[in-house]
């Protein structure tokens, strides 16, 4: 039996079959360059549906054990990769496939609160008046879409962008009479050449992607050995992500966000605020995020591989926030031991709270391809984000203390970068310094919903019949 309290270890003789049973992209990420997010309302005919799903699963979606090997070949061969699919389910569409509320995924494991379950038994759109309060637009200013009942999303991706589109039409095509497809989101993976290489970034112009918790053993020596494990251990235990579904697999709560960002405007604050504190733009930058632009912490920190991206830094080197303020970003999102040290709660608490981040950049940026004649966007591009985890209290706790003025101690103001919050106060930048000046509500969120990635058994098994698949006597 795999020990979900611990990270896999490959040599296990279970660890195949344990990948071959979850779908893939939760455990480790499944890379593509090119994403279609097809988000659907299921049809009346309850039977097609789930015949509908069982087929996808057959025929397109691709397990963790599969992915893992993709990845090696494309590793040996340079790419490109094969078409990737995943199929995730909100918790109106488990009820419109006959499953009741007893039946529903639930998180486990250590630090699980009484009222957790409530984030993906009332969806995004019920926020208030969960356990963790943060400060999202009210659904009905979110974009029309995003306003219907969204029963599941199909997630396709692939490094050949042609070859997703036909997977779209093709996919959109098999919902007749079945799903009502809502919109259809498409992800691209942006890059920048900065002096150490070409790196992913998001639309404000940070390398992105660098900070995960890793739950492959041999996956987290691989990045140990690169990036040092001085002050930070990336490694994760698999039940970081994922929980025994209640028939007897293995399935992991998705946060699904679109995340429309100002750049316009946060690169004007920064640069408002480089004035303000007569420091270098890069300067600010680094303070507001955590990290420079081409990923370089904050708190200095080497690697190992001079090739490496730097992650083995940790906030007891910072402890007032001189580099790196409370309310930068990474700070904010990962505290790395201020949750102890402020607020005095275990460290594995905060440990236990952290992310698996499977974001893709959406929206096109002209202005970085003619060299900068195009003014920077402050609409139409974003984050759609996204994150796997166990519980979906990990990503509650982290996006209210992002919109808190008061995390991680009182006052320190809200993220600089995510923020949301209609009176934000002034931060000081640096934390210990003088310099006052507020950066919040950059992002936005345009819509967004809970869903869970089941298991593979979970999903073949729902053509069996029209009761749904988990018996009572599985829980
Ligand atoms: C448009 C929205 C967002 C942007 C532009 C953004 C940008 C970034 C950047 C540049 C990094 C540093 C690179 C890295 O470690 O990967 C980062 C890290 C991170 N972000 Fe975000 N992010 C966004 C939304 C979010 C949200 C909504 C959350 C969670 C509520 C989040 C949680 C994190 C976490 C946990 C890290 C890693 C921190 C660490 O381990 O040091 N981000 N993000």
């Amino acid at each position: 039996m795999i020990d979900l309290d611990r990270a896999l270890d490959l040599d296990d003789p279970e660890a195949d079959d344990f990948l071959a049973a979850i779908q893939g992209n939760i455990v480790k990420g499944h890379g593509r360059d090119f994403t279609a997010h097809v988000l659907l309302r299921m049809g009346d005919d309850v039977p097609a549906v789930r015949r509908w799903i069982a087929g996808l699963a057959a025929e397109r979606v691709t397990t963790a054990l599969v992915a893992r090997r993709a990845t090696l070949a494309w590793r040996g061969t340079g790419g490109p990769g094969e078409p990737f699919a995943m199929v995730l389910l909100s918790a109106s569409g488990y009820r419109h496939l006959g499953f009741p509320d007893e039946q529903l995924p639930v998180p486990s494991g250590r630090f699980v609160g009484p009222r957790d379950r409530e984030y993906f038994e009332f969806g995004m759109k019920e926020q208030a008046g969960r356990p963790r309060s943060f400060n999202d637009p009210p659904a009905s200013e979110w974009e029309e879409p995003y306003r219907q009942r969204i029963d599941a999303m199909v997630l396709l991706a692939d490094d050949d962008e042609q070859r997703l589109s036909d997977t779209v039409d093709a996919v959109v095509a098999s919902t007749a009479g079945v799903a009502d497809v809502l919109t259809t989101e498409r992800g691209r993976v942006l890059r920048r050449t900065f002096p150490r290489g070409t790196l992913v970034i998001e639309h404000f112009g940070f390398q992105d992607g660098v900070s995960q918790p890793i739950m492959v053993q041999q996956d987290a020596d691989r990045e140990i050995k690169a990036r040092g494990n001085v002050h930070w251990d990336p490694t994760a235990p698999l039940s970081l992500a994922l929980v025994p579904e209640p028939g007897g697999g293995f399935g992991s709560f998705m946060v699904f966000r679109k995340l429309e960002q100002d750049v316009a405007a946060l690169h004007r604050a920064l640069r408002d605020l480089s004035v303000r504190a007569g420091l270098p733009v890069a300067e600010v930058g680094a303070m507001a995020v955590g990290r420079f632009e081409d990923g370089a912490p904050a708190v200095p920190t080497g690697t190992v591989d001079p090739d490496a991206d730097p992650n083995d830094f940790h906030y007891d080197q910072d402890p007032a926030g001189t580099r790196s303020p409370f309310h930068s970003h990474v700070r904010k999102t990962n505290p790395r031991g201020d949750v102890p040290r402020v607020i005095g709660a275990p460290a594995e608490f905060e440990r236990a709270r952290r992310i698996v981040r499977r974001g893709i950049t959406y929206g096109e940026r002209p202005d970085l391809a003619d060299g900068g004649g195009t003014e920077a966007p402050a609409t139409g591009v974003g984050l759609l984000f996204m994150c796997f985890q166990g519980n979906l209290d990990q990503f509650a706790i982290q996006q209210e203390g992002s919109d808190s003025n008061d995390f991680v101690r009182a006052g320190v103001g809200v993220d600089a970068v995510i923020g949301q919050n209609a009176q934000p106060a002034a931060q000081t930048w640096p934390s210990d310094g003088t310099v006052t000046f507020t950066m919040a509500n950059f992002v936005k969120l345009l819509g967004g919903e809970y869903f869970f990635a089941p298991s593979m058994a979970f999903l073949r098994g729902l053509d069996a019949g029209p009761e749904p698949t988990y018996g009572d006597e599985a829980r």
